[in-house]
């Protein structure tokens, strides 16, 4: 038997359901191409701004065994100049490209969307919870009216190109920030980005990043995850949402499709360099769904909320 697993998310239409997260070798487009030729269905760029950042000092990365913190503060060559090098290149890319967007301001993300609709883009993830770079984050994607008007204005500069809004689980008004976002037109939900957290250094005595917090991400932050796609079903019913966060096996992405994701993120598991993971978890979820008796993915969407209690 064959499986089919293919899907269609918001309009973006994708070979297969695992996509390279933001941030991590989301920084070229050579890097972009290296991950879709290993498997990926479609890649995502790191979160580009409009002026160029150079990001904070070092440390800006720990490896804390259980997952990473970071806080690379956004750095990025600038929106612009990226789209340039991405146009250069994309034919080299054989999957879909979600270009990441980051801004502090409704008026910030106008002046991205202009740019953005000067290029041929598959599909746009706003950044709305980067728990590190400040004013670009949390302090943005946690109002539920801005992240409304925001999306707005992006549907008015760029109405057909599927747009996704990136929440990060670090706010106590999931809920009302995705109904603003789902109504003023966004085509779904990307869940979760990083957790703002810290680690100390014993011997220093001090804070280990050079920023104090950063972003937990990797086998920590998955099953705050796999709640937050949960709670989103329950609430909206089938939206189309992507699961992100802690993803390193066929079972943990499964996990998120299970809770209602339609498509799935990957990215501490490749930070070390593995991106021959992608086709690991593509072979599990056949398998699986092989033994299972399942032909569609799609089949399996949000099908943990069949629960009789
Ligand atoms: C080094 C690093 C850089 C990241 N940079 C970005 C970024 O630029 N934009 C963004 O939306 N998320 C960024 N993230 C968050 C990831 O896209 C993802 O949401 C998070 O790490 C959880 O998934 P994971 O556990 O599979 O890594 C970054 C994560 C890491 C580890």
């Amino acid at each position: 038997m064959r499986v089919e697993l293919n899907v269609n998310i918001g309009g973006l239409y994708l070979e297969n359901p695992l996509i390279l997260s933001s941030g991590i070798l989301g920084v070229s487009p050579g890097l972009l191409a290296r991950v879709a030729n290993a498997g990926a269905g479609a890649v995502t760029t790191k979160t580009l701004t409009i002026e160029p950042r150079d990001g904070y000092a070092n440390p800006v990365f720990v490896d804390l065994g259980v997952g990473y913190l970071n806080a690379m503060g956004l750095p990025n060559p600038g929106l612009k100049y990226f789209l340039e090098e991405l146009e250069k290149q994309r034919e080299s890319i054989k999957v879909p490209v979600i270009v990441s967007v980051g801004g502090g301001s409704l008026n910030e993300f106008s002046k991205a969307f202009s740019i953005i609709s000067g290029y041929r883009v598959d599909a746009i993830e706003l950044n709305l919870s980067c728990p590190h770079a400040k004013g670009y984050g949390l302090e943005v994607g946690g109002d539920p009216v801005l992240v409304g008007e925001i999306v707005r204005k992006a549907r008015e500069v760029l109405p057909k190109v599927p747009l996704f809004i990136k929440i990060s689980a670090n706010i106590s008004n999931i809920v009302r920030v995705v109904k603003s976002a789902l109504d003023a037109g966004a085509s779904g939900i990307v869940a979760i980005n990083t957790l703002k957290a810290m680690a100390i250094d014993p011997y220093a005595r001090k804070p280990v990043l050079s920023n104090i917090y950063g972003g937990l991400s990797g086998p920590a932050i998955h099953p705050i995850a796999v709640r937050v796609v949960y709670e989103l079903y329950e609430e909206f019913g089938r939206i189309p949402i992507i699961g992100v966060g802690g993803v390193d096996s066929w079972r943990t992405a499964l996990e998120f499709i299970l809770a209602g994701a339609s498509a799935v993120g990957v990215g501490s598991a490749i930070v070390k360099g593995d991106i021959g993971v992608f086709r690991t978890i593509l072979r599990g979820l056949e398998k699986y769904m092989i033994e299972e008796g399942f032909k569609k993915l799609d089949e399996l969407v949000g099908l943990a909320h069949e629960v009789n209690l």
